[in-house]
Formats: C-alpha cells, sequence, structure tokens
C-alpha cells in the first residue's frame, strides 16, 4: 500500500490560545485535502481549545513536547497520558531547537520516542545536520546516529506507524529550503537506514518528512519526491498559505 502523505504543523512559541482558535476557523476549509493526513501541532497551551477547534474535521492535533514521567513531582511539565486524553494523536520529538536550547540528548529522546508510544501517541521524531556538519559531508553519518540512538530498542511494529522528520538546521526558519535532490537524498537514506536497522517492510512503511522553509511555492516539489511523505512546516503553518500546502497536488 502507499505511503499517506502527513503534512504537519508546527506552531513553535507562536499563538495564544484565543489567536488558535481564530487561526483554526481561517484555515478550517483551507486544508481539506482527502489524500493528506492533516496534524497541527501546537503549544500545551493550546491544546484543548485547538482540540475543539478542530472537532468534526479531518486535521488531527498534536503536541510540541512532553516529559518522560507519567506523573509526580515535575513542576512545570506535562506527561503524554495527559496529552493523550486532551485528545492529542502526534507529538513531535528531538526537534533541533529542543536539542539545542533545551540541550535534550538522544539517550533522552530515545526515553521519549518510547514513552510516547507507550501512551498511545505517534512521535515526530526530528533528525538534521548543521551547515558545518554539511559542509564537512558528514550528514548521513550523523543523521544515522541520531536514528540509531533515538530508535534504539524500539520495535519494527512502532517504527511502522511513526513520522521521522529530516530538517536540516540551516534551513530551518531561514527561507533558505534544502535542494529538492538534498532532501531526498537524505529521506531515501533515512529510509535505508530504517531497513538496516528493521526490514523492508518496516523501512516501506515508515514516513518520512521533510522540514526546513516549506512553503506554498516548493511543497508540491519537494513533495513528490519519491521518499518524501510530506512535510513539517514551521512559518508557513501560521498563515492561509498552510492550505496550498496542503493542498500541494492540486
Ligand atoms: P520552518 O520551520 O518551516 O519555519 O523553517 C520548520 C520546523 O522547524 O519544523
Amino acid at each position: 500500500m502507499a505511503r499517506r502523505k502527513i503534512v504537519a504543523g508546527n506552531w513553535k512559541m507562536n499563538m495564544t490560545p484565543s489567536q488558535a482558535v481564530e487561526l483554526c476557523a481561517t484555515l478550517k476549509d483551507l486544508v481539506k485535502n482527502n489524500k493528506v493526513d492533516v496534524v497541527y501541532c501546537v503549544p500545551a497551551i493550546d491544546i484543548v481549545p485547538v482540540v475543539k477547534a478542530v472537532k468534526g474535521t479531518r486535521v488531527k492535533v498534536g503536541a510540541e513536547n512532553f516529559y518522560i514521567e507519567d506523573k509526580g513531582a515535575y513542576t512545570g511539565e506535562i506527561s503524554a497520558p495527559m496529552l493523550k486524553d486532551a485528545g492529542v494523536e502526534y507529538v513531535i520529538i528531538g526537534h533541533s531547537e529542543r536539542r539545542e536550547y533545551f540541550k535534550e540528548d538522544d539517550a533522552f529522546l530515545n526515553k521519549k520516542v518510547k514513552k510516547a508510544f507507550e501512551a498511545g501517541l505517534t512521535p515526530i521524531l526530528c533528525c538534521g545536520e548543521s551547515l558545518e556538519q554539511r559542509e564537512m559531508g558528514v550528514t548521513m553519518d550523523w543523521i544515522r546516529l541520531q536514528i540509531k540512538s533515538d530508535l534504539y530498542g524500539v520495535p519494527a511494529e512502532q517504527v511502522a506507524k511513526m513520522v521521522i522528520a529530516y530538517e536540516p538546521i540551516w534551513a530551518i526558519g531561514t527561507g533558505k529550503t534544502a535542494t529538492t535532490e538534498q532532501a531526498e537524498e537524505v529521506c531515501k537514506g533515512i529510509r535505508a537506514c530504517i531497513k538496516e536497522m528493521y526490514d523492508a517492510a518496516t523501512a516501506k512503511s515508515v514516513r518520512i518528512q521533510y522540514g526546513g522553509s516549506v512553503s506554498a511555492s516548493n511543497a508540491a516539489e519537494l513533495f513528490a519526491q519519491p521518499d518524501i511523505d510530506g512535510g513539517l512546516v514551521g512559518g508557513a503553518s501560521l498563515k492561509a498559505d498552510f492550505g496550498k500546502i496542503v493542498n500541494y497536488d492540486k
């Protein structure tokens, strides 16, 4: 069976709860595409109003973060079971902003991936190289290390259902998209890595997104690549353009 495309918005630290509800209303009629799974990954405080706002549509809600314990004395944190109970289905793990600013390392991210599955959430696991690493020619080595560490001990059945997002750090929020060839090359490499770690069926089933300055003008070409199954969209997910990205095939 062919893989379904999945286009996810990563709102980051944007949108107050009332702005979030407004954005859902603006996008409502623009994000209809039967061939594409659409996800809004939103700040924790927006989860409850957004779940309500997208009720009755095909849009799914994702979280941007959680902590690895189920409950307890972790002031300020939110757990995976809390997200699940609130109606969240996806969660972003390993975004370069969390790796960099919040010092989340691969051992911790591995625990997050396992906890997300335990709670019944689908991880959108991010990986990606810096500009320096690309220039040094170690892109694929670096990404393979991230994937192998973050998925350590995660069974094939779970990997087959998850989403991996390839996001070159130098392309995030910079307006500088990877070329279609660069994006496809790495997404294909990630699939090959999954095949090596697991098997051909798992590699065929896992969905791999490209992220980094995805826009209404480059989505069609990127998503047409054989190993790119959609996108993780930051800046452009906060405006009507997101509808054009979801409808990249029209
Ligand atoms: P961008 O962000 O689309 O604004 O580059 C992508 C991301 O960080 O997920």
